[in-house]
């Protein structure tokens, strides 16, 4: 069975970046002038799936109207000849299905996975963290389709992460089959780096088979006292095989402030109209540093 359905939880309250998210969904957080969560729907289209739910919540309207068209701005674009805007405004609104459920309160990503499950039925489906870019040659997504198809199993992309991060993520343990894949057997959300069972963390990205509905379902509250899809899986993992895939590509996780920061100063360096004025004036800075 393949994979053509991707679910994008983005209900949180995005609390590590107040006061910009008080009254904005954090998935709107532009780098440069695209919208987060607008990167993270271009991947699962690059990826092959072109229907895609989002798990929104309170506040995250804006989310709705990003997806949506806006017919006054594409006249206005289109009276004033800005064709290539107004292009790219359509594009937005035909780059894929998209559907919206809110999660009625924030209780964790894995009760918010869990609102999915008519959407999804018995298939398997993709997993995006709203807040996570991965700049890659392959669409992450894509690496773990192929991953899927060879397996059959739930995959978690994983990314090895220093020690002293290790406490932010989900961390997985288990038995190596090659350089880049894990059978799972062990699954800590932020564990203490001193008790974590490796240095591989859970990075925004998954395939899961339908079964992770029903391990949501007998799952208790974990960490923060939420529903924890990390946690989720530690009952999955005893029923059906859960495969972990050190992806290719470079993460930039946008929920937290300096990572947002430095994703704006690489991806502007790699935009053409920006690179060579930006760059200089990144050197002034530098040099300038004491
Ligand atoms: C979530 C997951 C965690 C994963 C992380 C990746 O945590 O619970 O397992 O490693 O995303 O970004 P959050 O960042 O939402 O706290």
């Amino acid at each position: 069975m393949t994979v053509k359905k991707a679910v994008i939880p983005a209900a949180g309250f995005g609390t590590r970046f107040l006061p910009a998210t008080k009254a904005q969904p954090k998935e709107m957080l532009p780098i440069i002038d695209t919208p987060t969560i607008q990167y993270v729907v271009q991947e699962a289209v690059d990826s092959g799936i072109e229907d895609i739910l989002i798990i929104s919540g309170k506040g995250k309207r804006a989310i709705e109207d990003h997806f949506d068209r806006n017919p006054e701005l594409e006249a206005r674009l289109e009276e004033s000849e800005k064709e290539k805007l107004f292009n790219e405004m359509r594009h937005i609104a035909d780059m894929a299905n998209i559907h919206f459920i809110r999660q009625k309160e924030i209780n964790g990503l894995g009760d918010a996975i869990y609102y999915a499950r008519y959407h999804t039925g018995n298939e398997p489906f993709a997993v995006l963290l709203g807040d996570t870019i991965v700049d890659s040659v392959i669409p992450v997504t894509q690496q773990l389709i192929d991953a899927f198809e060879q397996y059959n199993a739930s995959i978690l992309a994983v990314e090895k992460v220093p020690k002293d991060k290790v406490s932010r993520y989900g961390i997985v343990g288990g038995k190596r089959l090659s350089d880049t894949i894990m059978e799972v057997s062990e699954f800590v959300e932020k564990p203490d780096p001193a008790t974590a069972p490796s240095d591989l963390a859970i990075a925004g990205r998954y395939i899961l088979t339908p079964e992770i509905y029903t391990a949501l379902e007998q799952t208790p509250k974990g960490k923060n006292n939420e529903i924890q899809l990390t946690d989720a899986f530690k009952i999955l993992s005893k029923r059906e095989k859960v495969i972990a895939d050190t992806i290719e590509g470079k993460r930039y996780d946008i929920g937290n402030k300096l990572d947002f920061l430095k994703t704006t100063v690489e991806f502007a360096l790699k935009r053409k109209e920006f690179s060579e004025e930006f760059g200089e004036f990144l050197k002034e800075t530098v040099a300038g540093l004491k």
